[in-house]
């Protein structure tokens, strides 16, 4: 790793210090609110786009190019590496991921093998050369989290309740544990080939845990969690946690193992500091602010930041993903609000 690299703004903050502004990307930067990613996105499906060299890595720059960013989020999904071990599944156009064959079996369990690097080459020779490509700026990899995976992977859809995936995690806790075993297996193999092939740091992405109690959580979850990011934990890169509706959560999450703990909008990042101890945090502009007038968001972004002073290190980003219809113009304005900040 160059020392451009490894003294920038993101990777310091992450490592619990104090650069000279504070970092900040967005999680969902490169996506649908972007004009240039929707003209080249036409007529490409969701899961073909993931497996196209050229495509993700035009994809992760764009966001890289148009807001100045002091991070790259690589451009795929978390479903990829279970579409690449042979799950039959597709992402569906304003719904998600939907799985042909809803896993509810031992024997389907026995199916989900091992992810090679041929399983994804194309995705990670994107890797290789966004790191080129990138220079000074850290690109981000990153994986679903077990819980996150398995619901998509039990309900076979997204889902409000859980219930299928709750079903299986209470009354059949062995098939449940071999279940997130295995797909924490293939979350921390895809992490591992990202960060060997150039990623410097990783995120992992356990969206919907805040369906689950702290005791659930702790029970069903955490260790299967503390699985995959321990694929990666000799790699000495920055590990980010990150879910929503996780408040409850957020002391669980940074035992499992995280260097930086994300944070929904709904704790404020001086408590989240309290919850999670000594560690970095990243958040948490609740991302609906961005409906509303620039010197409102600016306002607020100034008071997640002032938030954000409690921690060791704080990386500002949003509370969970841009939404779709945000104008890329407010996210360009938030990014110069966040680099001009004076600490008090
Ligand atoms: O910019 C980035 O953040 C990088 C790319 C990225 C995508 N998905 C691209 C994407 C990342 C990091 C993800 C992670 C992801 N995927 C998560 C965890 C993060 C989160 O937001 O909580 C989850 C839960 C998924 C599953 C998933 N994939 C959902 C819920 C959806 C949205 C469905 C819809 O259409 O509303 C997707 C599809 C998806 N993933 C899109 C993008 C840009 C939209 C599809 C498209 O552009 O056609």
């Amino acid at each position: 790793m160059t020392t451009q690299l490894s003294e920038s703004p993101f990777l310091r903050a992450c490592r619990g210090e104090r650069p000279d502004h504070t970092p900040v990307w967005f999680m969902r930067q490169a996506g649908r609110s972007l004009p240039e990613y929707r003209a080249l996105r036409e007529g490409v499906a969701m899961l073909d786009a993931c497996f196209t060299t050229d495509m993700v890595v035009e994809v992760t720059m764009q966001p890289v190019r148009r807001y100045g960013v002091d991070a790259a989020i690589f451009f795929s999904d978390i479903v990829v590496p279970l579409k690449a071990i042979g799950v039959d599944l597709d992402i569906v156009a304003g719904t998600g991921p939907v799985v042909a064959e809803p896993i509810r079996t031992r024997a389907q369990l026995d199916q989900l093998r091992d992810l090679e690097p041929d399983d994804v080459a194309p995705v990670i020779a994107a890797v290789t050369a966004l790191t080129g490509e990138l220079g000074g700026t850290p690109l981000i990899g990153f994986a679903g989290a077990p819980f996150t995976l398995a619901s998509y992977l039990i309900e076979g859809r997204p889902s409000r309740d859980y219930r299928h995936t709750k079903a299986m995690m209470r009354t059949d806790p062995g098939l449940w544990h071999d279940l997130m075993e295995r797909i924490a297996a293939v979350a921390g193999q895809f992490l591992r080939m990202q960060v060997e092939a150039g990623a410097s740091a990783v995120q992992l992405f356990d969206s919907w845990a805040g369906a689950l109690s702290l005791a659930d959580y702790r029970a069903f979850a955490q260790p299967h969690s503390a699985a995959a990011l321990g694929a990666v934990a000799d790699l000495d890169v920055p590990r980010i946690h990150f879910g929503v509706g996780t408040g409850e959560l957020l002391g669980a999450m940074g035992e499992a193992g995280a260097d930086v703990v994300g944070v929904d909008w709904r704790v404020p990042l001086d408590e989240a500091v309290r919850r999670v101890g000594d560690r970095s945090v990243q958040g948490n502009l609740d991302p609906t602010t961005l409906f509303a007038p620039p010197e409102v968001v600016a306002a607020e972004a100034r008071r997640v930041l002032d938030e954000g002073l409690a921690a060791r290190g704080h990386v500002f980003n949003l509370g969970h993903g841009v939404l779709p219809s945000i104008d890329p113009d407010a996210l360009a304005r938030l990014v110069d609000v966040v680099h001009a900040y004076e600490r008090p």
